[in-house]
């Protein structure tokens, strides 16, 4: 993948330090919300991008670069703070057992339905913007929750390693979940590399996979990551049935579809798993962690809100423009 064009100072910075030019001062983070910011966004992504796969003729030292990193500990301080200030006044069940209360928040979720949307009446153009915009998350998927897995011990550990091997394909390297998503993406007529539509990604679609990285690349917030991660489980089956029959009503090919309805089973036993292997064990082993598996829980909930918005925003402003 090449080194994405700037969107701003920050991501500007990151690039010529990335590619040699010499970057001068870094500039400062705004005061500003970070979550709608593509500029803080693309700067925070890419640097984290040097964790997982890296960039075409840019050297694998990078990755340590210390300018690089005193940049993305404001972002993720900045980010963190946001994150907490917006989830701070939410409403979580009393409960006990912290596995219910993942599963009650998760049913909770009353935002706007981007499946249904896609399911009903969304145009072939907008599934394929979605399609695209989530290859960004998808094409890595699970790949964040790997970098915690070193961090748990005891039942926890033994639960995600089970999740991870659903998730990276049971053995077979056909069924990485991520690979099927490629897989859905080539049958759509878009394009399966990874990395290839990140110069289209939105604000809140790279807020979306930076906040799974800051989770997993900080051992302070580990059970924020895992509560993170229940959330998305716990809120994967129905939409991706829904997803499914609004790719069959508009035609697109069963390989694209392969992808959702492999989540539709799969996710309703993850959302267990997650919610009581992983979480129940990890707070049952350390109870101080209960707090932020609540606060990962509420993020993506508060994610999930905004992207939904996100694409229901641009898609109904293209319509307006349209008619
Ligand atoms: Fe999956
Ligand atoms: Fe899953």
């Amino acid at each position: 993948m090449q080194v994405p064009h700037a969107r701003g100072p920050l991501s500007a910075w990151v690039r010529d330090v990335l590619v040699g030019v010499d970057p001068g001062h870094a500039p400062d983070v705004p005061e500003d919300a970070l979550t709608g910011n593509e500029d803080a966004q693309l700067a925070l992504w890419m640097t984290y991008e040097l964790h997982y796969r890296g960039f075409d003729d840019v050297s694998p030292d990078a990755e340590w670069d210390l300018g690089i990193l005193a940049l993305r500990r404001q972002l993720e301080r900045r980010f963190e703070e946001q994150l907490r200030a917006v989830t701070a006044s939410a409403e979580v069940p009393l409960d006990t057992d912290v596995g219910e209360v993942l599963l009650d928040l998760a049913q909770s979720a009353d935002g706007p339905s981007i499946a249904l949307r896609l399911q009903r009446d969304a145009t072939v153009d907008q599934m394929r913007d979605y399609l695209s915009q989530r290859s960004i998350v998808q094409l890595k998927e699970s790949d964040p929750h790997s970098f915690v897995l070193g961090r748990l011990d005891g039942a926890a550990k033994v639960a995600l390693a089970e999740l991870q091997y659903d998730e990276y394909g049971g053995g077979r390297p056909g069924r990485l979940h991520a690979a099927l998503y490629a897989q859905a993406l080539r049958a759509a007529g878009l394009d399966p590399q990874y990395g290839a539509y990140i110069e289209q990604a939105s604000a809140v679609t790279l807020a979306s996979v930076n906040v799974m990285s800051m989770f997993a690349f900080n051992r302070r917030l580990r059970g924020a990551s895992m509560g993170h991660l229940a959330i998305f489980e716990a809120t994967s089956s129905l939409p991706c049935r829904r997803i499914s029959r609004g790719l069959e009503r508009l035609g697109f090919p069963e390989d694209v579809r392969a992808y959702f309805d492999e989540h539709v089973e799969a996710d309703a036993v993850h959302e267990h798993v997650v919610a009581h292997d992983i979480c129940g064990c990890m707070v049952a082993a350390e109870p101080d962690l209960r707090d932020d598996v609540l606060f990962g829980a509420l993020v993506c909930l508060h994610m999930d809100d905004l992207v939904a918005c996100d694409f229901l925003q641009r898609w109904d402003s293209d319509l307006q423009v349209a008619s």
